[in-house]
């Protein structure tokens, strides 16, 4: 019996452990803070669609009361809880504004929901890329421009979709990009996952929500950055641009016909906070921020991403709540310093790159978690020495950008006949699979482009990183799925 599996053993045994956590939920599994002060055991309040507790799918009581009220704490037209994360959001926006067979423009860096989206869909995609920051070798914002342009030469587009802030915390001029976008009458979707919070920060502290700034649908997870549980998300919609109950229709189809009341009432109890005590927290929680970036700023080798950045690369805000640091030009990879702070002091990062590690703080987190943050950064960083940088993967990315050459629609490819290859031996074959790192899960590869020596280089040289390199069915992933372009009319 000693070797069955038990899941929740194993948590509560790390929960009493002295990990600390970097990553997201917001809440850093701080119950004892008092955003959980009056949530009750979950057993106690788990039930269904009961008389008297209204119908998700079909809110006309406490439900619709809820979420209309939350409407009016955002200031949106409607808001949407959702119990699915926002993937069930994302793939409901995405439905609900293009017509099936139709064009979207999207961020190259989008996450995969999106990309589903689009599969799901049968969509035709138009890409826009964010700008590099090359001395960090991680993604900028997107520039306004450069969108109008992509809307002015493709005029089938019927709906623009962007991540802002990226994962990094990066933020585009949402504002500028939204009258661009009005200006072709068309709706803009902002995938704001990683940005729940802006909605609570004072200004000059916490970038601006793209809702307050002219984005039609909004969707966050209140589960990364705010105290919330895992999977509780919102979706916000601005009439005008948007079909409605075309978009109504969806968010049902995509989300659970079960919601768990555990989930709704945690969506509830997380904006009231927020909206009362937690403003006040948020101004705190940017003062601690503050004191972090000053004592990481004392780093020789390891380098802070800080917001001397605004304004270049197309970035137009920073969210500082996140904690980028960068290993280039220390010798050491991201996953080398990810896995030190985990093995040596017990302390979780959201993600690493090739070569930065990703912490996102919350204003759940705690000032002894906070300092021994510093204090192992400090630590690790006196260790270190300068060394000579290799710009490869700088290359590679911005080479990836004058990809990709794509054949099929991702549907398309992932539907037609197809064969297993080794990756290395892909070049200028279609691929049948997504290929991505997770976390973040944005495609190096999507189904239907021509597999450029670049990318296939990118790979191999992220696996040979130890990062986790995924979307492909072989679990080892050394094979890929391509197109079996014998008897296949390419269009
Ligand atoms: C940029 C971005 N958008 C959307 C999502 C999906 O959010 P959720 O996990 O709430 O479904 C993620 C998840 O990590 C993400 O990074």
């Amino acid at each position: 019996m000693n070797d069955t599996p038990n899941l929740l053993k194993k948590l509560m045994e790390y929960g009493e452990s002295d990990f600390y956590p970097f990553h997201m939920p917001g809440h850093k599994r701080q119950y004892h803070g008092s955003f959980a002060n009056n949530f009750p055991n979950p057993f106690s309040i788990d039930i269904t669609e009961i008389d008297g507790f209204d119908n998700l799918h079909h809110p006309e009581g406490i439900l619709k009361e809820s979420m209309e009220w939350a409407s009016r704490v955002y200031g949106s037209s409607r808001t949407y809880y959702l119990v699915n994360g926002s993937s069930s959001g994302i793939l409901s926006a995405i439905s609900g504004t293009v017509s099936r067979d139709g064009t979207i423009l999207m961020s190259r860096n989008c996450h995969k929901s999106a990309f589903h989206g689009v599969f799901l869909n049968q969509l035709r995609t138009e890409y826009i890329y964010p700008q590099i920051i090359p001395d960090f070798g991680i993604q900028g914002g997107l520039l306004p421009e450069k969108i109008e342009e992509m809307l002015m030469s493709h005029r089938k587009i019927q709906a623009v979709f962007i991540v802002s802030p990226t994962y990094d915390g990066i933020v585009s001029d949402i504002k500028a990009i939204a009258d661009v976008v009005h200006k072709f009458r068309l709706p803009l979707i902002v995938d704001e996952a990683h940005g729940a919070h802006f909605s609570f920060g004072s200004k000059g502290e916490f970038p601006v929500s793209a809702l307050e700034l002219g984005a039609d649908v909004v969707i966050q997870s209140l589960h990364k950055t705010l105290p919330s549980f895992t999977q509780t998300a919102v979706m916000h919609v601005k009439e005008g641009f948007v079909d409605m109950g075309r978009l109504d229709r969806y968010v049902h189809m995509y989300q659970t016909s079960s919601p768990s009341y555990v989930l709704m009432a945690g969506i509830e109890c997380c904006i009231r906070y927020m909206a009362g005590e937690g403003l006040e927290k948020m101004s705190l929680f940017s003062d601690k921020i503050g004191e972090v970036r000053k004592t990481l700023s004392g780093m020789e080798h390891l380098r802070l991403l800080t917001d001397q950045e605004k304004g270049m690369n197309g970035i137009f805000d920073m969210d500082l709540s996140k904690i980028i640091i960068s290993t280039k030009g220390t010798g050491k990879s991201g996953a080398w310093l990810d896995d030190k702070l985990r093995k040596e002091y017990h302390l979780e990062m959201e993600m690493c790159g090739s070569d930065y590690v990703t912490a996102i703080t919350t204003l759940a987190d705690t000032q002894e978690g906070l300092k021994r943050l510093c204090k192992a950064l400090l630590h690790i960083d006196s260790g270190l020495s300068s060394e000579e940088d290799c710009e490869d993967e700088n290359r590679l990315y911005q080479e990836l950008e004058r990809m990709p050459e794509c054949r099929l629609s991702i549907a398309q490819a992932m539907d037609e006949p197809r064969r297993r290859i080794a990756i290395p031996d892909g070049e200028g074959m279609i691929s049948a699979e997504f290929v991505y790192v997770y976390p973040p899960g944005i495609p190096i590869v999507v189904p239907g482009e021509i597999l450029k020596k670049e990318s296939i280089d990118l790979i191999m040289k992220y696996k040979e990183l130890g990062l986790a390199v995924q979307g492909m069915e072989d679990e080892e992933s050394r094979e890929l799925f391509v197109v079996d372009e014998d008897g296949i009319s390419v269009r």
